[in-house]
C-alpha cells in the first residue's frame, strides 16, 4: 500500500481453487492421501491459518494384536500445523472404542472427563496425543471429515447475519449450530443435527468455523475448498465498491516504520514481567485498513471471535492514540490500564478451580496510521499473534458486511483461556532457554568471533541482529543462521561502525524487527601492524575510527534502548577488546593503543551505565587464528614479520607455544565468554575483563 493512498475499497477475501493433482494422488496410500489433502489445505493460507483446523479419515487397518481388520480413525493430533505436518502428526484410534465412549458421557459437564478416555482408544501404540476435536471426527458417520477456520468462513460464523447468509449461499446444504466450545458435547450436537437433517454436507459452527465431509479424500478436499470459495465470493459481492469499516479516518503515515522503531522499545520497557518480550511490527494492508478506519475503536474493543484467534491475541488489543506516542507517561498509563482491565476480566470470570492469573500485558497493540505491533515470549509467537490478528481483521470486515460482528462471549473466552487441560499442557512445557526474550546486536557479526558469538546467543534463545560492513558476508551468515535457528530470530544490517547514520539505522532495525535491545556485542574490528616510524596518520586514524570511535558510536546508539530494560533485569554491553589492549605489543602501536582506548571506554561506560542497569564488560581474546578473517590478511604476514617467523603453520605454533596452557584459542571460546557476560549469569558483574587467550602472564589484569 502506498503512503497516503486513501483506502477507497475494502480488501477482498482470497478465493481458493483446488490444487489436487490426480497424478500425485494415484501414487499414495489411503493414509498418505489424508496427509496430501491436509497439506494441500494447510499449505494454502486462503484456506486456513497457521495450525488451524484438522482433518480425518476412517481407514481399515490390521490390528497388530489380533491380525484382524479394524476401522481406525486417523485424525490430526494435538499441536502442529496441517500445512507442514507429516504422517506422524496424526493420532490413530480404534473407531469402535471411540464410539463406545458414549457410555461414559452423561452431559455437557463431562467434556473434560471425556478427554481422559481418548488415550485408551489409541491404535498401534501411536504416541501422538489426540486433540479435543477428535470426537467431532469420530462421532460423525462419514469416511472423510475436514474442520477448518478460514477467514471467509469465520466471517459468516461470527456475524449476526451469518445464519441467513449460510441459508442464502447454500440453501440448506450447509447447516448451522450455535456456539459451543470444542469437545465431546459439540460432537454429540453435530451427530444429532446431521441425523435430524439428512442431506447436509457440512455444518457452520457459530463463532468458530466449519466442519464438512465426503466419501473420498479428493471429494472431501474439493468440497472444503468449494465451500470456502463460495463464502469468499459471497462476501466479496457484499464488500464491493465501498471501503470497509465505515471508511478511512486516518491515512497511513509515511513515517510509520520509523515511528514503530521509536515506539516498540518504549512499550517493551513498560511491559513488566519475569521475562522481556519480543516484538513484531506489521503495517500490512489489513492492519492499515482496520486501524485507520472509522469503526476501529468500536470493533477493536470487542476482541476476537474464533478460539484460535483469541488464544493467540488475548481478550482484546490495546489501542493507542497516534498523537500521543511521544509521551512516555501516556504509554505507561495505557499499559497499566490494560493490565488492570485484564485483571478485572480474570476476577469476573474465574472459577473456584481456575489456574492463577497469567501475564496481564497486552499482546496486540494497534496504532491508527502506523499498524499492528504484537508482543510475546518469543519472536515466532509474536509474529503469529500478529498474523492471527490479521485474520481477525478479515473476519470483522466480512462479518460487518453482512450484519454485525459478534465476538466470543467473555466467560466462554475465559473458560478456553484458563481451561484446566490447557494449563496442564503449559505446566508440562520445558523451561525456556536462558536467553529467550533477549535481543542482541553483534557488530562485525559476519566475522569469526562475531559470528561465533551470535551463534552462541542464538543457541540460547536470543534474537540477533548481525551488523557488518561486508554486505555479502553478513547476508551469507544470516542465511546460514536462518536455516539453523529459524528465519524469525536473525536479521542482518549492513553497517559500517564508523558511520553514525548507518549505526543508528542498525539499532532502529533491532527496535523495529524485535522490539529493542538487551545485549550489545561491540566486536567489529580490524588489525594493523607497523613500526612507529612507518605508522602513517591514515593507518593510525583507521584503527582509531573503527576500534575506538566505532565502539563509542555503537555504545551511544545502543544506550537509549538498553536503559529501557532496567526494570526487567537490566542489559549488557560486551566489548571485544584484545590482549594488546592490556599488554604492550611490538610494531602495533596504533592497533594496541586503540584497543586500550576501547577497554577504558568500557570501564567509563560501566560507571555511567550502572544507574540504568546497564552492565559493561570486556572480553580480551588473543591469537584467535582459525576462523578469523583478520588472520587471513596482511596482519598475518605482518605479525609473522614482527616476530621473524614464517606466516604459515609456524605462526600458529608461535602463538600456541608461549600461551600458558599451550592451547589454540577458537572463536567459540570467545563466544563462551560473550555468552557469560551477555547473560544473567554475570548479573552482578560490571567493569570487568575476561581474558580468553590460553593464559598470558603479560596480560594479567591487576
Ligand atoms: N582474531 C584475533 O586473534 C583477535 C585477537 C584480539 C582481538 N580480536 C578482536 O576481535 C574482533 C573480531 O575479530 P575477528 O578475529 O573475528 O576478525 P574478522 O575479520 O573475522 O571479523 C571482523 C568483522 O568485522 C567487520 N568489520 C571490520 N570493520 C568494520 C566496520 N568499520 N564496520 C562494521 N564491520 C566491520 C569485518 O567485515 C568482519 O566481518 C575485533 O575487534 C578484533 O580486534 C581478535
Ligand atoms: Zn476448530
Amino acid at each position: 500500500m502506498n503512503a497516503h493512498t486513501p483506502i477507497s475499497a475494502a480488501l477482498p477475501f482470497a478465493v481458493p481453487a483446488s490444487r489436487w493433482d490426480d497424478a500425485v494422488a494415484a501414487t499414495l496410500s489411503p493414509a498418505e492421501l489424508l496427509l496430501y489433502r491436509s497439506n494441500l489445505l494447510g499449505g494454502d493460507l486462503t484456506v486456513t491459518n497457521f495450525g488451524g483446523g484438522n482433518t480425518s479419515a476412517k481407514l481399515e487397518e490390521v490390528d497388530p494384536l489380533t491380525g484382524e481388520k479394524v476401522e481406525v480413525l486417523w485424525v490430526k493430533g494435538s499441536g502442529g500445523d496441517i500445512g507442514s505436518m507429516k504422517l506422524d502428526g496424526f493420532a490413530t484410534l480404534y473407531q469402535a472404542k471411540l464410539l463406545g465412549l458414549e457410555a461414559h458421557y452423561a452431559g455437557p459437564d463431562d467434556d473434560d472427563k471425556m478427554v481422559g478416555f481418548l488415550p485408551h482408544c489409541t491404535f498401534n501404540l501411536n504416541g501422538r496425543a489426540a486433540s479435543i476435536d477428535t470426537p467431532l471426527h469420530s462421532i460423525l458417520p462419514f469416511a472423510h471429515v475436514d474442520h477448518v477456520h478460514p477467514d471467509a468462513i469465520i466471517a459468516l460464523a461470527a456475524s449476526s447475519g451469518g445464519e441467513a447468509a449460510t441459508q442464502e449461499i447454500w440453501g440448506g446444504r450447509i447447516g448451522w449450530l450455535p456456539w459451543k466450545r470444542p469437545g465431546y458435547t459439540l460432537g454429540v450436537m453435530l451427530r444429532d443435527y446431521v441425523a435430524a437433517n439428512p442431506g447436509v454436507a457440512g455444518v457452520m459452527l457459530a463463532g468458530h468455523g466449519i466442519i464438512c465431509w465426503a466419501d473420498s479424500a479428493k471429494a472431501c478436499y474439493e468440497h472444503t475448498v468449494r465451500l470456502i470459495a463460495d463464502a469468499a465470493n459471497y462476501l466479496n459481492g457484499k464488500l464491493a465498491g465501498k471501503p470497509a469499516f465505515g471508511g478511512q479516518a486516518v491515512a497511513p503515515n509515511p513515517d510509520r516504520a520509523a515511528i514503530a522503531a521509536d515506539l516498540m522499545p518504549r512499550l517493551r520497557g513498560f511491559m513488566t514481567g519475569a521475562r522481556a518480550k519480543l516484538g513484531h511490527f506489521s503495517d500490512d494492508a489489513e492492519a492499515l485498513e482496520f486501524t485507520g478506519s472509522v469503526d476501529f475503536e468500536r470493533l477493536a474493543a470487542l476482541g476476537t471471535s474464533c478460539p484460535d484467534h483469541f488464544l493467540r491475541t488475548k481478550i482484546a488489543p490495546l489501542t493507542l492514540d497516534p498523537a500521543r506516542l511521544q509521551d512516555d507517561a501516556y504509554l505507561a498509563q495505557k499499559i497499566g490500564e490494560y493490565r488492570d482491565m485484564y485483571a478485572a476480566y480474570y476476577a469476573r470470570c474465574k472459577r473456584p478451580n481456575s489456574p492463577a492469573m497469567r501475564d496481564a500485558n497486552p499482546v496486540v497493540v494497534l496504532v491508527p496510521g502506523v499498524g499492528r505491533i504484537t508482543f510475546a515470549t518469543d519472536k515466532t509467537t509474536a509474529r503469529l499473534a500478529g498474523e492471527f490478528y490479521g485474520n481477525a481483521i478479515n473476519v470483522m470486515r466480512g462479518a460487518e458486511a453482512i450484519g454485525e460482528y459478534i465476538a466470543l462471549d467473555e466467560q466462554e473466552a475465559f473458560d478456553i483461556e484458563y481451561w484446566l487441560l490447557e494449563e496442564a499442557k503449559l505446566q508440562r512445557m520445558p523451561a525456556p532457554r536462558p536467553l529467550v526474550g533477549k535481543i542482541a546486536l553483534v557488530t562485525g557479526g559476519a566475522g569469526g568471533i562475531g559470528a561465533a558469538s551470535a551463534a552462541r546467543l542464538l543457541r540460547e534463545g536470543a534474537c540477533v541482529v548481525l551488523a557488518d560492513r561486508d554486505a555479502a558476508s553478513v547476508e551469507d551468515v544470516r542465511a546460514g543462521f536462518a536455516r539453523q535457528f529459524g528465519k524469525d530470530v536473525v536479521r542482518a544490517a549492513v553497517c559500517d561502525v564508523t558511520d553514525e547514520r548507518q549505526v543508528q539505522a542498525a539499532f532502529d532495525l533491532a527496535a523495529r524487527e524485535f522490539g529493542g535491545l538487551d545485549i550489545l556485542v561491540a566486536n567489529a574490528g580490524i588489525a594493523s601492524s607497523a613500526p612507529l616510524e612507518e605508522t602513517t596518520i591514515e593507518l593510525w586514524n583507521r584503527n582509531y575510527d573503527v576500534l575506538a570511535q566505532g565502539y563509542f558510536l555503537t555504545a551511544r546508539a545502543a544506550w537509549p534502548l538498553l536503559r529501557r530494560m532496567k526494570d526487567q533485569g537490566g542489559s549488557s554491553v560486551v566489548f571485544i577488546g584484545s590482549k594488546n589492549g592490556v599488554a604492550a605489543a611490538t610494531n602495533a602501536s596504533a592497533y594496541a593503543s586503540a584497543k586500550a582506548a576501547a577497554n577504558h571506554l568500557a570501564r567509563c561506560l560501566a560507571l555511567e551505565g550502572a544507574p540504568h542497569g546497564i552492565r559493561v564488560n570486556t572480553v580480551n581474546p588473543d591469537a584467535v587464528i582459525k576462523g578469523s578473517k583478520i588472520w587471513d590478511g596482511d596482519w598475518r604476514t605482518e605479525r609473522a614479520g614482527a616476530h621473524g617467523i614464517d606466516a604459515g603453520m609456524e605462526l600458529e605454533e608461535h602463538y600456541r607455544k608461549p600461551s600458558m596452557l599451550g592451547r589454540d584459542v577458537l572463536p567459540e571460546d570467545i563466544a563462551e565468554a560473550v555468552y557469560f557476560l551477555g547473560s544473567d549469569m554475570s548479573a552482578k558483574s560490571t567493569g570487568n575483563m575476561i581474558n580468553v587467550d590460553a593464559g598470558n602472564a603479560q596480560a594479567f589484569t591487576r
